[in-house]
């Protein structure tokens, strides 16, 4: 697609002037050229100006992003208002935001990047307009759209027209949401409702010390409350990396962040009616994996790391994870299994003994949706000794956040393999995507213990009165925990009763997850046709 395909306005190119030279196609083509490249080198001022403040400029970051000479530009003429000898200066071209398509990796993104250096990357009517320009087309093609965020929000001397070029934004999202896949970049301000745009994406990446993203500003929270604090501090790539979520990836400067766009991109489809680029399969059928052997320790309290245990089930060792700062009690990433890309979700018992609370049920659920909604197959990885047990997280609502993960992974047809490498108890075995609630394929390690609840509180309950009237009550209590361990947490009970299709040895995981995937490959499932669920938000 080229520019004159799809930009069709006047161009405001001075006309002929008498006894100056005559208006050929030369000084056509040249007089366009001259405005262009006026129009892309930009104000001097602003570009030294958003250079002094650590931060690229819009045209450098699509640089970074887009394989090199692949950008196409569209509406790059645009300007708002009637052209006037008293207007002029107020009518930059492109409206603030530089928006088009270009490729990564050979494929096709549609973009935005607002120009903080014109009118502070504010969004009035014309800048949004550009923007859902940009949208319309990334969902009729089918391509992934990718907004860099650098903007003072609405353009206040633009007042509803503002607000209502936001509102399109987000409908435009809502109507992409799990079609096409979305991503936002926070490369400075993103203040106000516009901070819904990057909470909408499907990922977000911040920039520590220039982005920062709130509703209010410290000024308004300063004149309405007497709250002093700072941007950062209030809403800097840290506060949405570790504690809000509302960043999913967080990086020191713009060129790591905007490469590491490029490597997620890599694993995502273009849309939800194809599949993420597959790479050639390992041929790991065979894979013995020695370290497995190790990594995990069998007593159940023991912490380890399970970045380990997928590093050892993953292609390469290589793994994309997503909101690593945020609610690191549950793992979630992208990564690559015989070529195929997968999400892999697991407790991780080096963080709060890997229980699962409100933040984690949250990560994990929105996580399982999005590779739902993008074919991508979930492989589990299961070490949970349960909910976090406490009046804070009961009135923060664990019961909906944890609903929400069960309802996640109910609703998913993609393929799906858990792995059950040590313990998981009540609610939180049944949520990690258990046999119960849909998973395709459950494999567990010898090691595994599934139960009601641990041995010592399941004697408590069930035995508190012949306890309370036993002679020796310690020892009795000695001799029923080992009957219950025996009897209801041996590591063959559950794949005894069918909950658990195999034991496996823990070096062969690779191999078996590799190969459930493989028999899963063609899985076909159909929820009910309904207008929507009711998720419980
Ligand atoms: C119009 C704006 C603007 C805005 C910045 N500018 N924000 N113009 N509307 N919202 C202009 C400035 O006037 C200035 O113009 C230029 O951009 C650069 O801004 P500076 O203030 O010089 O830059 P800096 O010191 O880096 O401060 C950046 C900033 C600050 C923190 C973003 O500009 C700021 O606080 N802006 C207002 C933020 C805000 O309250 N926005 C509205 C949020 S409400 P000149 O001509 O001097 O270069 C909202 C509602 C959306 O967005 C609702 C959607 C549903």
């Amino acid at each position: 697609m080229s520019v004159s395909e799809v930009d069709l306005r006047p161009v405001s190119v001075p006309g002929p002037v008498p006894g100056e030279e005559p208006r050929t196609m030369a000084v056509l083509r040249r007089e366009r050229d001259t405005l262009l490249a006026r129009i892309e080198a930009g104000d001097p001022n602003g570009v030294e100006r958003q250079h002094e403040l650590g931060k690229r400029t819009a045209r450098e970051r699509l640089g970074l992003l887009l394989d090199e000479g692949s950008f196409v530009e569209l509406g790059v003429f645009r300007r708002r208002g009637e052209a006037g000898p008293d207007t002029e200066g107020r009518r930059p071209h492109t409206d603030g935001v530089v928006t088009g398509t270009g490729t990564v990796e050979g494929r096709r993104v549609f973009v935005y990047a607002q120009d903080f250096t014109i009118l502070g990357g504010s969004l009035g009517a014309e800048h949004a307009s550009k923007i859902h320009r940009v949208m319309d087309l990334a969902l009729d093609a089918g391509a992934p759209l990718i907004g860099l965020n650098d903007s003072g929000g609405a353009r206040i001397q633009e007042g509803v027209a503002a607000l209502d070029g936001y509102g399109g934004i987000f409908r435009r999202q809502v109507a992409a949401s799990g079609v096409i896949p979305q991503i936002s970049v926070v490369l400075g301000p993103c203040a106000g409702g516009a901070a819904y745009s990057p909470a909408l994406a499907d990922f977000t990446f911040m920039v520590r010390g220039t982005a920062r993203m709130y509703l209010t500003g410290p000024d308004v929270i300063a004149a309405v409350s007497g709250e002093q604090v700072g941007h950062d501090e209030l809403g800097g790539a840290d506060v949405h990396g570790g504690r809000t979520g509302v960043a999913a990836v967080v990086h020191d400067d713009e060129d790591a962040c905007l490469e590491d766009v490029r490597h997620l991109l890599s694993l995502l489809p273009d849309n939800n009616l194809s599949v993420p680029p597959a790479e050639p399969p390992t041929g790991a059928r065979e894979d013995v994996r020695p370290r497995l052997a190790d990594i995990v320790p069998v007593e159940p309290n023991k912490p380890y790391d399970m970045r380990d245990v997928v590093a050892e089930v993953v292609d390469d060792g290589d793994f994309f994870e997503v909101h690593e700062g945020w609610a690191p009690n549950v793992l979630c990433a992208l990564a690559r299994v015989d070529g195929a890309v997968v999400g892999v979700v697991g407790n991780q018992p080096m963080v709060l003994a890997g229980v699962l609370d409100s933040d984690a049920a949250q990560k994990a659920a929105r996580f399982v949706r999005f590779c739902d909604a993008f074919n991508i197959a979930l492989v589990t990885l299961v070490d949970v000794p349960g909910f976090l047990p406490g009046s804070a997280q009961e009135h923060a609502g664990v019961i909906r956040h944890g609903a929400k993960l069960l309802y996640a992974y109910c609703e998913a047809t993609v393929p799906r393999v858990q792995v059950i490498v040590r313990k998981a108890y009540g609610g939180a075995y049944i949520v990690m995507d258990s046999r119960s609630i849909g998973t395709d394929l459950s494999l567990a390690w010898p090691g595994n213990e599934i139960a009601v609840m641990g041995a010592e509180g399941a004697v408590n309950v069930v035995h508190r009165r012949e306890l309370r009237a036993a002679a020796d009550p310690d020892a009795r209590r000695k001799e029923l925990v080992a009957d219950y361990r025996e009897r209801l947490m041996h590591p063959y009970r559950a794949p005894e009763e069918g909950f658990v299709d195999q034991v496996i040895d823990p070096v062969d995981t690779r191999a078996a997850v590799a190969d459930g995937l493989a028999l899963l490959r063609d899985k076909r499932r159909e929820q009910p046709r309904r207008k929507h669920g009711n998720l419980p938000l």
